[in-house]
């Protein structure tokens, strides 16, 4: 099999390839996917996930169900829906397949150029919501030479294809000798944070601590934290942001605090056909996920759980939306549509 460079999935030999994730950081391990129920099951079981990453993934899931079955029929239709509906709240899932479907009216062949051109766009979209990020923290910690960041969840390459959306950011700082340290949380209940965002840090050399996620408002009220980044799985049109679970009370302590609270994405994930969070669907999960850990139970036995995976930052308590292509000042009252 051919190697997967830098990125977190890819097309390579008429197959998607991708990095298991529930495997980090214990062992780095590819899986290569050659048909549509595997590829629902990989993005519904987190071996692929991040807002991008399973953008990328269904658009390369529509390209394998166009060459599978051909297009313009039944089989075709219906495993489209399948990769569509595989989870509900990041838009880039639903966007992604939607347009590379629509490019396989024209043939399985165009198909896989569009899924490509989706993978293209955001590795470049990554590489300019870095350097958009890295400059709105400088500017707004104006005064200090290197910044200590907060972030939650995973948002580096591996919910991208390369570098990512907040982690990016960070990244970038990293690369200015600008970053003093990220304090990551921990992201309970599968551990994205502790598992995968450190992995990614000290792969990239860029100093970290991890802090549980409790602790992250009490932290930015301490003041040792400049701004706090997080990545977003949809962005409506009035800026509310559904985000991992664990973001908002984030936001309530950064405004409580005055430190400013920046959302990183791609302009893939800005739903404009989304009024306000209120339209946005959360995913809950299995409870099981919450009683257990690496299939051990952590509970007494009969404990019932809920699972939100997402919760909605309204808008108001954002700094800023840092997209590939600009910088929205939701505090100084801009807006998506007048940016
Ligand atoms: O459930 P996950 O791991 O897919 O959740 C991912 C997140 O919440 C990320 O913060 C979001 O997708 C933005 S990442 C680039």
């Amino acid at each position: 099999m051919q190697s997967l460079g830098a990125r977190t999935l890819d097309w390579l030999e008429d197959a998607i390839v991708m990095v298991d994730q529930t495997r980090l950081p214990g062992s780095f391990e590819t899986i290569r996917i050659s048909n549509v129920p595997d590829l629902v099951a990989a993005i519904r079981r987190l071996s692929v996930r991040g807002a991008p990453a399973i953008g990328v993934a269904g658009g390369f899931g529509v390209a394998l169900a166009a060459r599978r079955c051909g297009t313009g029929n039944t089989a075709f239709d219906d495993a489209v829906q399948t990769i569509r509906m595989a989870r509900p709240t990041a838009v880039n899932l639903a966007k992604m397949v939607d347009r590379v479907a629509a490019a396989a009216v024209r043939g399985p062949d165009a198909a896989l150029e569009e899924a490509l051109a989706v993978r293209d766009e955001e590795i470049i979209a990554s590489e300019l919501m870095g350097i958009r990020g890295a400059d709105l923290v400088s500017e707004l910690s104006f005064g200090r030479s290197a910044y200590r960041i907060l972030t939650i969840c995973n948002t580096g390459g591996l919910a991208s294809v390369e570098r990512g959306t907040a982690l990016a950011v960070v990244q970038t700082l990293h690369e200015r000798a600008a970053l003093e340290e990220t304090l990551v949380l921990e992201t309970r209940p599968l551990l994205q944070g502790a598992r995968l965002t450190t992995w990614e840090l000290q792969r990239m050399g860029a100093p970290n601590r991890l802090v549980v996620d409790g602790a992250g408002p009490y932290l930015i009220s301490i003041g040792i934290v400049d701004a706090v980044l997080a990545g977003a799985d949809r962005i409506a049109a009035n800026g509310d942001t559904a985000n991992k679970i664990g973001t908002f009370s984030l936001a309530l302590a950064a405004q409580h605090a005055g430190v400013p609270f920046i959302v990183v994405a791609p302009e893939s994930t800005i739903d404009m056909a989304t009024a306000s969070g209120d339209d946005i669907e959360i995913e809950y999960r299995d409870g099981q996920e919450v009683i257990s850990f690496g299939g051990a139970m952590t509970t007494p036995n009969n404990t019932e759980a809920i699972n939100p995976a997402f919760d909605l930052t309204p808008s108001g308590l954002i700094t800023a939306i840092v997209t590939d292509q600009r910088v929205v000042r939701l505090d100084q009252g801009e807006s998506l549509s007048s940016v």
